[in-house]
Protein backbone atom coordinates (compact mmCIF):
# COMPACT_ATOMS: atom_id res chain seq x y z
CA UNK A 1 0.00 0.00 0.00
CA UNK A 2 2.70 2.57 1.11
CA UNK A 3 4.77 1.20 -2.08
CA UNK A 4 1.49 2.30 -4.47
CA UNK A 5 1.20 5.79 -2.44
CA UNK A 6 5.22 6.58 -3.41
CA UNK A 7 4.42 5.67 -7.21
CA UNK A 8 1.38 7.55 -7.56
CA UNK A 9 2.95 10.60 -5.71
CA UNK A 10 6.17 10.04 -7.35
CA UNK A 11 3.73 10.07 -11.16
CA UNK A 12 2.10 12.85 -9.68
CA UNK A 13 4.85 14.88 -9.39
CA UNK A 14 6.98 13.61 -12.59
CA UNK A 15 3.89 14.61 -14.21
CA UNK A 16 3.91 18.14 -13.34
CA UNK A 17 7.85 18.45 -14.22
CA UNK A 18 6.99 17.22 -17.40
CA UNK A 19 4.45 19.40 -18.01
CA UNK A 20 4.39 22.46 -20.30
CA UNK A 21 3.76 25.85 -19.58
CA UNK A 22 1.05 27.59 -21.76
CA UNK A 23 -0.72 30.35 -22.44
CA UNK A 24 -3.37 31.46 -24.16
CA UNK A 25 -6.04 34.38 -24.14
CA UNK A 26 -9.36 36.19 -25.99
CA UNK A 27 -10.45 39.45 -26.28
CA UNK A 28 -13.83 40.21 -24.37
CA UNK A 29 -15.42 42.11 -27.39
CA UNK A 30 -18.45 40.29 -27.60
CA UNK A 31 -20.37 36.80 -27.99
CA UNK A 32 -17.39 34.13 -29.17
CA UNK A 33 -18.03 31.96 -32.56
CA UNK A 34 -17.86 28.67 -33.08
CA UNK A 35 -14.50 29.65 -34.53
CA UNK A 36 -12.98 31.29 -31.81
CA UNK A 37 -14.35 27.88 -30.15
CA UNK A 38 -12.22 25.52 -32.33
CA UNK A 39 -9.70 27.11 -33.40
CA UNK A 40 -8.81 28.40 -29.62
CA UNK A 41 -10.63 26.92 -26.57
CA UNK A 42 -11.66 23.90 -27.46
CA UNK A 43 -7.66 22.80 -27.33
CA UNK A 44 -7.50 25.06 -23.97
CA UNK A 45 -9.90 22.19 -22.04
CA UNK A 46 -8.33 19.78 -23.91
CA UNK A 47 -4.62 20.35 -22.85
CA UNK A 48 -5.26 21.79 -19.06
CA UNK A 49 -5.18 18.06 -17.36
CA UNK A 50 -1.46 17.47 -18.77
CA UNK A 51 -0.20 21.10 -18.58
CA UNK A 52 0.51 24.05 -16.98
CA UNK A 53 -1.83 26.65 -18.20
CA UNK A 54 -2.66 30.06 -17.86
CA UNK A 55 -5.80 31.19 -19.61
CA UNK A 56 -5.92 35.34 -19.46
CA UNK A 57 -9.14 37.57 -20.32
CA UNK A 58 -7.13 40.03 -22.45
CA UNK A 59 -9.46 43.27 -22.07
CA UNK A 60 -6.44 45.58 -22.60
CA UNK A 61 -6.60 44.05 -26.13
CA UNK A 62 -10.15 44.52 -26.42
CA UNK A 63 -10.01 48.19 -26.38
CA UNK A 64 -7.53 48.87 -29.40
CA UNK A 65 -10.54 48.97 -31.34
CA UNK A 66 -13.80 50.86 -30.58
CA UNK A 67 -15.78 49.53 -27.64
CA UNK A 68 -18.18 50.61 -25.60
CA UNK A 69 -17.09 51.67 -22.36
CA UNK A 70 -20.19 51.18 -20.57
CA UNK A 71 -20.17 47.12 -21.60
CA UNK A 72 -16.80 46.17 -21.15
CA UNK A 73 -17.20 44.66 -17.47
CA UNK A 74 -20.67 42.94 -18.87
CA UNK A 75 -18.33 41.07 -22.22
CA UNK A 76 -15.19 40.45 -19.36
CA UNK A 77 -17.94 38.62 -17.12
CA UNK A 78 -19.44 36.86 -20.15
CA UNK A 79 -16.02 35.83 -21.51
CA UNK A 80 -14.68 34.48 -17.85
CA UNK A 81 -17.69 32.37 -17.73
CA UNK A 82 -17.83 31.21 -21.01
CA UNK A 83 -14.75 29.59 -20.43
CA UNK A 84 -15.92 27.86 -17.25
CA UNK A 85 -18.84 26.90 -19.23
CA UNK A 86 -16.23 25.62 -22.16
CA UNK A 87 -14.74 23.50 -19.35
CA UNK A 88 -11.90 25.63 -18.03
CA UNK A 89 -11.30 24.43 -14.54
CA UNK A 90 -10.37 26.95 -12.81
CA UNK A 91 -8.26 24.19 -9.72
CA UNK A 92 -6.49 22.79 -12.98
CA UNK A 93 -4.71 26.12 -14.42
CA UNK A 94 -4.75 29.67 -13.73
CA UNK A 95 -7.72 31.99 -15.06
CA UNK A 96 -7.39 35.90 -15.22
CA UNK A 97 -8.21 39.56 -16.87
CA UNK A 98 -5.45 40.89 -18.28
CA UNK A 99 -5.53 44.27 -17.07
CA UNK A 100 -5.61 43.05 -13.16
CA UNK A 101 -1.56 42.38 -13.65
CA UNK A 102 -0.21 45.68 -13.94
CA UNK A 103 3.31 43.59 -15.64
CA UNK A 104 1.78 42.84 -18.58
CA UNK A 105 2.10 47.16 -19.49
CA UNK A 106 5.45 47.19 -17.56
CA UNK A 107 6.99 44.57 -20.25
CA UNK A 108 4.78 45.44 -22.96
CA UNK A 109 6.95 49.13 -22.52
CA UNK A 110 10.20 47.81 -22.43
CA UNK A 111 9.50 45.07 -25.45
CA UNK A 112 8.23 48.23 -27.21
CA UNK A 113 11.76 49.72 -27.17
CA UNK A 114 13.32 47.19 -29.53
CA UNK A 115 10.40 46.43 -31.69
CA UNK A 116 11.12 48.24 -35.04
CA UNK A 117 8.41 50.13 -35.83
CA UNK A 118 8.43 48.57 -39.65
CA UNK A 119 7.41 45.11 -37.98
CA UNK A 120 4.55 46.22 -36.34
CA UNK A 121 2.85 47.87 -39.59
CA UNK A 122 3.59 44.69 -41.34
CA UNK A 123 1.41 43.00 -38.87
CA UNK A 124 -1.65 41.63 -41.71
CA UNK A 125 -4.03 42.20 -38.40
CA UNK A 126 -3.01 45.78 -38.12
CA UNK A 127 -3.67 46.39 -41.91
CA UNK A 128 -7.02 44.80 -41.96
CA UNK A 129 -8.14 46.62 -38.76
CA UNK A 130 -6.56 49.88 -40.04
CA UNK A 131 -8.48 49.23 -42.86
CA UNK A 132 -11.77 48.92 -40.97
CA UNK A 133 -11.60 51.94 -38.61
CA UNK A 134 -9.86 54.17 -41.00
CA UNK A 135 -10.98 56.81 -38.93
CA UNK A 136 -9.46 55.83 -35.82
CA UNK A 137 -5.97 54.06 -36.34
CA UNK A 138 -4.70 54.49 -32.84
CA UNK A 139 -0.94 53.30 -31.27
CA UNK A 140 -2.98 51.15 -29.40
CA UNK A 141 -3.84 49.47 -32.46
CA UNK A 142 -0.15 49.51 -33.79
CA UNK A 143 0.78 48.08 -30.69
CA UNK A 144 -1.38 45.48 -30.21
CA UNK A 145 1.50 42.99 -31.05
CA UNK A 146 3.86 44.19 -28.32
CA UNK A 147 1.32 43.36 -25.84
CA UNK A 148 0.43 40.45 -26.96
CA UNK A 149 4.22 39.31 -26.93
CA UNK A 150 4.51 40.51 -22.82
CA UNK A 151 1.52 38.80 -21.96
CA UNK A 152 3.17 34.96 -23.29
CA UNK A 153 6.60 36.51 -22.14
CA UNK A 154 5.79 36.86 -18.90
CA UNK A 155 4.67 33.31 -17.78
CA UNK A 156 7.61 31.77 -19.43
CA UNK A 157 4.99 30.46 -22.14
CA UNK A 158 6.58 27.22 -24.28
CA UNK A 159 3.54 27.11 -25.93
CA UNK A 160 0.50 28.89 -27.19
CA UNK A 161 -2.51 27.41 -28.56
CA UNK A 162 -3.92 29.80 -31.19
CA UNK A 163 -5.85 30.36 -34.35
CA UNK A 164 -4.39 30.41 -37.52
CA UNK A 165 -4.58 33.86 -37.46
CA UNK A 166 -2.71 34.68 -34.85
CA UNK A 167 0.46 32.81 -36.08
CA UNK A 168 2.27 35.99 -37.52
CA UNK A 169 2.05 37.73 -34.36
CA UNK A 170 3.01 34.53 -32.53
CA UNK A 171 6.44 34.75 -35.00
CA UNK A 172 6.62 38.73 -33.99
CA UNK A 173 6.57 37.96 -30.22
CA UNK A 174 9.54 34.74 -30.73
CA UNK A 175 11.74 37.58 -33.08
CA UNK A 176 10.98 40.05 -30.16
CA UNK A 177 12.21 37.16 -27.37
CA UNK A 178 15.51 36.54 -29.18
CA UNK A 179 16.69 39.94 -30.15
CA UNK A 180 15.91 41.04 -26.47
CA UNK A 181 17.55 37.77 -25.08
CA UNK A 182 20.70 38.46 -27.54
CA UNK A 183 20.99 41.96 -26.19
CA UNK A 184 20.44 42.02 -22.94
CA UNK A 185 21.19 38.52 -21.97
CA UNK A 186 19.22 34.86 -21.50
CA UNK A 187 15.76 36.49 -20.07
CA UNK A 188 12.81 34.57 -21.79
CA UNK A 189 11.53 31.57 -22.99
CA UNK A 190 11.26 31.39 -26.90
CA UNK A 191 7.73 30.22 -27.73
CA UNK A 192 5.73 27.63 -29.97
CA UNK A 193 2.47 27.85 -31.80
CA UNK A 194 0.11 25.40 -30.93
CA UNK A 195 -2.56 25.52 -33.99
CA UNK A 196 -5.20 23.00 -34.25
CA UNK A 197 -4.55 20.69 -37.52
CA UNK A 198 -8.08 20.49 -37.93
CA UNK A 199 -10.00 23.93 -37.57
CA UNK A 200 -7.40 26.12 -38.13
CA UNK A 201 -9.17 28.79 -39.47
CA UNK A 202 -13.39 28.51 -39.43
CA UNK A 203 -14.98 30.00 -42.52
CA UNK A 204 -17.81 32.38 -42.77
CA UNK A 205 -21.21 30.49 -43.55
CA UNK A 206 -22.01 33.23 -45.62
CA UNK A 207 -18.88 33.87 -47.39
CA UNK A 208 -16.38 30.58 -47.42
CA UNK A 209 -13.89 32.60 -48.36
CA UNK A 210 -13.84 35.02 -45.69
CA UNK A 211 -12.76 33.63 -42.11
CA UNK A 212 -15.44 33.29 -39.18
CA UNK A 213 -15.62 36.71 -37.54
CA UNK A 214 -17.09 38.26 -34.44
CA UNK A 215 -17.90 41.43 -36.30
CA UNK A 216 -19.80 39.55 -39.04
CA UNK A 217 -23.04 38.73 -36.60
CA UNK A 218 -25.54 38.32 -39.40
CA UNK A 219 -25.60 34.56 -41.36
CA UNK A 220 -22.01 33.68 -40.97
CA UNK A 221 -20.99 33.78 -38.02
CA UNK A 222 -22.40 31.33 -35.55
CA UNK A 223 -22.24 31.77 -31.94
CA UNK A 224 -21.60 29.71 -28.97
CA UNK A 225 -24.85 30.54 -27.47
CA UNK A 226 -27.08 30.78 -30.48
CA UNK A 227 -30.59 29.52 -30.29
CA UNK A 228 -31.45 26.37 -31.91
CA UNK A 229 -33.80 28.30 -34.45
CA UNK A 230 -31.31 30.39 -35.72
CA UNK A 231 -27.98 27.80 -36.06
CA UNK A 232 -30.63 25.88 -38.26
CA UNK A 233 -31.63 28.86 -40.36
CA UNK A 234 -27.86 29.65 -40.46
CA UNK A 235 -26.57 26.12 -41.09
CA UNK A 236 -29.35 25.91 -44.12
CA UNK A 237 -28.70 29.22 -45.61
CA UNK A 238 -25.01 28.36 -45.87
CA UNK A 239 -23.24 29.07 -48.81
CA UNK A 240 -21.99 25.81 -50.84
CA UNK A 241 -21.15 25.47 -54.76
CA UNK A 242 -23.77 24.05 -57.69
CA UNK A 243 -21.95 20.41 -57.23
CA UNK A 244 -23.28 17.75 -55.39
CA UNK A 245 -20.61 15.54 -53.81
CA UNK A 246 -20.35 16.26 -50.17
CA UNK A 247 -16.76 16.07 -50.47
CA UNK A 248 -14.16 17.56 -48.88
CA UNK A 249 -12.17 20.31 -51.67
CA UNK A 250 -10.64 22.92 -49.68
CA UNK A 251 -9.46 24.88 -53.41
CA UNK A 252 -12.99 24.34 -55.53
CA UNK A 253 -15.62 23.51 -52.57
CA UNK A 254 -14.78 25.98 -49.75
CA UNK A 255 -18.22 26.02 -48.20
CA UNK A 256 -18.85 22.15 -47.89
CA UNK A 257 -15.28 21.40 -47.01
CA UNK A 258 -15.96 24.11 -43.82
CA UNK A 259 -19.24 22.03 -43.37
CA UNK A 260 -16.89 19.10 -43.12
CA UNK A 261 -14.60 20.17 -40.28
CA UNK A 262 -17.07 21.83 -38.36
CA UNK A 263 -19.02 18.15 -38.40
CA UNK A 264 -15.93 16.73 -38.16
CA UNK A 265 -14.60 18.69 -34.85
CA UNK A 266 -17.71 18.14 -33.18
CA UNK A 267 -18.60 14.48 -34.17
CA UNK A 268 -14.89 13.69 -33.38
CA UNK A 269 -15.14 11.29 -36.67
CA UNK A 270 -13.33 11.32 -39.75
CA UNK A 271 -13.99 13.77 -43.01
CA UNK A 272 -13.10 10.98 -45.02
CA UNK A 273 -15.78 8.73 -43.12
CA UNK A 274 -18.49 11.55 -42.72
CA UNK A 275 -17.89 11.94 -46.96
CA UNK A 276 -19.21 7.92 -46.53
CA UNK A 277 -22.02 8.15 -44.45
CA UNK A 278 -23.08 10.82 -46.58
CA UNK A 279 -22.54 9.77 -49.95
CA UNK A 280 -25.80 9.65 -52.15
CA UNK A 281 -27.01 12.76 -49.70
CA UNK A 282 -28.11 16.07 -50.69
CA UNK A 283 -26.78 19.08 -49.26
CA UNK A 284 -29.74 19.23 -47.80
CA UNK A 285 -29.52 16.52 -45.73
CA UNK A 286 -25.79 17.16 -45.16
CA UNK A 287 -26.74 21.13 -43.82
CA UNK A 288 -29.70 19.56 -41.49
CA UNK A 289 -27.57 16.89 -39.69
CA UNK A 290 -24.82 19.95 -39.08
CA UNK A 291 -27.26 21.94 -37.48
CA UNK A 292 -28.65 19.24 -35.58
CA UNK A 293 -25.15 18.01 -34.49
CA UNK A 294 -24.33 22.07 -33.52
CA UNK A 295 -27.17 22.31 -31.39
CA UNK A 296 -26.68 19.02 -29.23
CA UNK A 297 -22.59 19.81 -28.75
CA UNK A 298 -23.43 23.19 -28.05
CA UNK A 299 -26.57 22.62 -25.74
CA UNK A 300 -24.53 21.70 -22.36
CA UNK A 301 -21.98 24.78 -23.13
CA UNK A 302 -25.03 26.90 -22.77
CA UNK A 303 -26.73 25.45 -19.72
CA UNK A 304 -23.67 25.61 -18.05
CA UNK A 305 -23.12 29.34 -18.64
CA UNK A 306 -26.74 30.23 -17.88
CA UNK A 307 -25.86 28.46 -13.99
CA UNK A 308 -22.26 29.92 -14.11
CA UNK A 309 -24.17 33.27 -14.44
CA UNK A 310 -26.34 33.07 -11.09
CA UNK A 311 -23.05 33.43 -9.52
CA UNK A 312 -21.13 35.83 -9.97
CA UNK A 313 -19.00 36.02 -6.78
CA UNK A 314 -17.87 33.03 -7.61
CA UNK A 315 -16.83 34.24 -11.03
CA UNK A 316 -15.18 37.13 -10.15
CA UNK A 317 -13.38 35.39 -6.68
CA UNK A 318 -11.93 32.77 -9.33
CA UNK A 319 -10.28 35.54 -11.32
CA UNK A 320 -8.75 37.32 -8.37
CA UNK A 321 -7.14 34.23 -7.22
CA UNK A 322 -6.31 33.43 -10.54
CA UNK A 323 -4.86 36.84 -10.86
CA UNK A 324 -2.54 36.95 -7.58
CA UNK A 325 -0.78 33.30 -8.53
CA UNK A 326 -0.50 35.09 -12.13
CA UNK A 327 1.07 38.40 -10.68
CA UNK A 328 3.57 36.48 -8.88
CA UNK A 329 5.25 34.78 -11.88
CA UNK A 330 5.01 37.86 -13.48
CA UNK A 331 6.55 39.88 -10.95
CA UNK A 332 9.64 37.37 -11.07
CA UNK A 333 10.43 37.46 -14.63
CA UNK A 334 10.05 41.69 -14.42
CA UNK A 335 12.54 41.45 -12.20
CA UNK A 336 14.56 39.70 -14.30
CA UNK A 337 13.90 41.76 -17.73
CA UNK A 338 14.57 45.18 -15.92
CA UNK A 339 17.62 44.40 -14.03
CA UNK A 340 18.93 43.15 -17.70
CA UNK A 341 17.81 46.22 -19.10
CA UNK A 342 19.67 48.22 -16.74
CA UNK A 343 16.77 48.87 -14.37
CA UNK A 344 16.59 48.56 -10.96
P1 LIG B 1 -10.16 36.80 -30.81
O1 LIG B 1 -11.62 36.75 -30.77
O2 LIG B 1 -9.67 37.53 -32.01
O3 LIG B 1 -9.55 37.23 -29.53
O4 LIG B 1 -9.69 35.32 -31.08
C1 LIG B 1 -9.55 34.34 -30.08
C2 LIG B 1 -8.96 33.08 -30.64
O5 LIG B 1 -9.81 32.49 -31.63
C3 LIG B 1 -7.60 33.25 -31.33
O6 LIG B 1 -6.74 32.20 -30.97
C4 LIG B 1 -7.92 33.20 -32.79
O7 LIG B 1 -6.83 32.73 -33.55
C5 LIG B 1 -9.08 32.21 -32.82
N1 LIG B 1 -9.97 32.46 -33.99
C6 LIG B 1 -10.59 33.61 -34.30
N2 LIG B 1 -11.34 33.47 -35.43
C7 LIG B 1 -11.17 32.17 -35.82
C8 LIG B 1 -11.71 31.38 -36.90
N3 LIG B 1 -12.54 31.91 -37.81
N4 LIG B 1 -11.31 30.09 -36.99
C9 LIG B 1 -10.47 29.54 -36.08
N5 LIG B 1 -9.95 30.22 -35.03
C10 LIG B 1 -10.29 31.51 -34.89
N1 LIG C 1 -4.40 38.51 -30.20
C1 LIG C 1 -5.20 37.37 -29.83
C2 LIG C 1 -6.43 37.33 -30.75
O1 LIG C 1 -6.89 38.27 -31.23
C3 LIG C 1 -5.62 37.44 -28.38
C4 LIG C 1 -4.43 37.41 -27.49
C5 LIG C 1 -3.91 38.44 -26.76
C6 LIG C 1 -3.62 36.28 -27.23
N2 LIG C 1 -2.84 38.04 -26.05
C7 LIG C 1 -2.60 36.73 -26.32
C8 LIG C 1 -3.63 34.98 -27.68
C9 LIG C 1 -1.59 35.86 -25.88
C10 LIG C 1 -2.62 34.11 -27.22
C11 LIG C 1 -1.62 34.55 -26.34
O2 LIG C 1 -6.96 36.33 -30.95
Amino acid sequence: MENCILICYYLVINTKLESMKIFSGIRPTGDIHIGNYIGSLKRWVEIQDEEDCIFCVVDWHAITTPYEAKTLQKNIFDLATTYLAAGIDPNKCTYFVQSQVKEHAELAWLLGTTIPVGELQRMTQFKDKSLKHKDNITAGLLNYPILMAADILLYNAEAVPIGKDQKQHLELTRDTAERFNSKYGNTFVIPEPIIPEQGATIMSLSDPEKKMSKSDNGKGSISLFEDPDSIMTKLMSATTDSDKDIRFDAENKKGISNLLTIYSVFSKKSVKDIENEFSGKGYGDFKKATAELLIESLRPIREKKKEYEKNPDYIWSELEKGANKARKIAEETMKKARVNMGLK
